[in-house]
């Protein structure tokens, strides 16, 4: 029997990698999607074989991530509750959707994943392998009794890690989990629990990963210029990129001006509220940008419409159904909505601060000879029609007014 473990290197999934193989007699086969956490990679192939894995895939997935998970999330205009770019969230079905691809091409008839059982992660993992892969069993060791009773604290973990041969790293365990991939960077539990922590008080400086404090970014602006293309950037200061370059490039940008952090409590799928920190620096120049290309290049219609579905949109995304019929069909709709977001946005990043400096586009809807104060060349407005359509449109206000004096 085998089981494809999406496998991380932390300590989590490295006793699970373990427990697996001890607990099913199962040959594990690890999985790592790289999806941009960087140094997290270092060594994890190694480490992996030690731990007991059969094989190990490490696979580089940052392109696709880019242009088909983020890219077209960023055209819906996707935010979470007002405030979350969804960075993990968006991460989780194709990590899913590569872990069943690899099951099934190694004929395993199991796949496992080292979320909680209070988590969206879980949810996210198990809804995306449900929709690619309905044959597949899921196994998820936080959920079952068994394995809580065998690990009830760090200390059981530990002590198991040492007798199954598990490199523990010696440099001293973070205060909170992280989550890092090409768009963002989280930051839960632990101190952070208590929503009176101060995340961006001055000791805490070093929780921080891809942002400068905003009080310590350059005291001198930065311009850049994002060409859009149908919605999607393209063009950076001039140079044809890939998603994922561009991706890479904001985000050192916007983490040098220290763009893109959010401090929230989020309502997570399963119930529970939950403290989340968030450094997301390229994605929140990219949001911001984006918006200014659709205002002067979208109908107002079909911004509300879209608009509207927005938290519609987020939270199917938040809640792990992006295989789902309803997001693709949502999906249709944006990519129809931004056949004309085409264009140029000059932007200056200053302190934490992303603002607009410049819009242009050939498709533009804007005509200044129309919404000008001076004589208007063009003709197409009347100013003496603005009476009738004023006139009709206050018809039932009157008439409402008429009620209220009589009641
Ligand atoms: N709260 C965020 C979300 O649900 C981040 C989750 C981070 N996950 C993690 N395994 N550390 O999308
Ligand atoms: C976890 O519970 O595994 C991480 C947090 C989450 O998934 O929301």
């Amino acid at each position: 029997r085998k089981i494809v473990l999406a496998y991380s290197g932390g300590l989590d999934t490295s006793i699970i990698l373990a427990w697996l193989k001890e607990h099913y007699e199962a040959e594990v086969i690890a999985f790592t999607a790289d999806i941009g956490q960087k140094d997290e990679l270092d060594g994890l192939e190694e480490k992996a074989l030690r731990t007991g894995a059969s094989k190990v895939y490490i696979d580089d997935l940052r392109d696709e991530f880019a242009r088909d998970f983020i890219f077209p999330m960023f055209q819906a205009g996707a935010l979470y509750e007002g405030q979350y770019l969804l960075g993990t969230s968006i991460a989780r079905p194709l990590i899913a959707k590569r872990m069943v691809e690899i099951a099934r091409a190694e004929g395993a008839t199991a796949i496992a994943h080292g979320a909680t059982g209070k988590g969206n992660d879980q949810v996210r993992f198990e809804l995306g392998a449900a929709a690619l892969a309905p044959e597949l069993e899921v196994i998820a060791p936080w959920r079952l009794e068994e394995f809580r009773a065998q690990f009830p604290g760090r200390a059981e973990m530990i002590t198991y890690a040492e007798e199954h041969g598990i490199q523990v790293k010696a440099t001293a365990q973070k205060p909170y989990s992280t989550d890092r991939n090409l768009l963002h960077i989280s930051f839960e539990s632990g101190i952070l629990e208590d929503p009176w922590f101060d995340a961006s008080a001055e000791e805490n400086k070093d929780m921080f990963v891809l942002s400068a404090a905003p009080e310590d970014a350059p005291d001198v602006p930065e311009y850049l210029e994002l060409e859009f293309e149908k919605g999607m950037c393209i063009v950076l200061n001039g140079e044809r990129m890939s998603p994922l370059q561009v991706m890479e490039a904001l985000n050192q940008l916007g983490g040098k001006h220290g763009i893109g952090r959010v401090d929230m409590v989020e309502n997570r799928f399963v119930g529970m509220k939950s403290r989340g920190v968030y450094e997301t620096p390229g994605g929140a120049i990219l949001f911001a940008a984006h918006r200014w290309m659709e205002s002067l290049t979208m109908d107002r219609e079909v911004m509300a419409i879209r608009d509207s579905l927005i938290p519609r949109y987020s939270s199917i995304v938040y809640n792990g159904f992006w295989f789902a019929p309803e997001r693709l069909a949502l999906q249709a709709l944006v990519t129809e909505s931004q056949k004309n977001v085409t264009g140029t946005v000059r932007v200056k990043l200053y302190k934490g601060n992303v603002t607009v400096a410049g819009i242009k586009s050939p498709v533009s809807l804007y005509n200044p000879n129309i919404a000008t104060m001076e004589a208007d060349p063009s003709q197409a407005y009347n100013q003496s029609d603005a009476e009738g359509f004023i006139r009709l449109n206050a018809l039932r206000l009157k008439v409402a007014a008429g009620v209220d004096k009589r009641v």
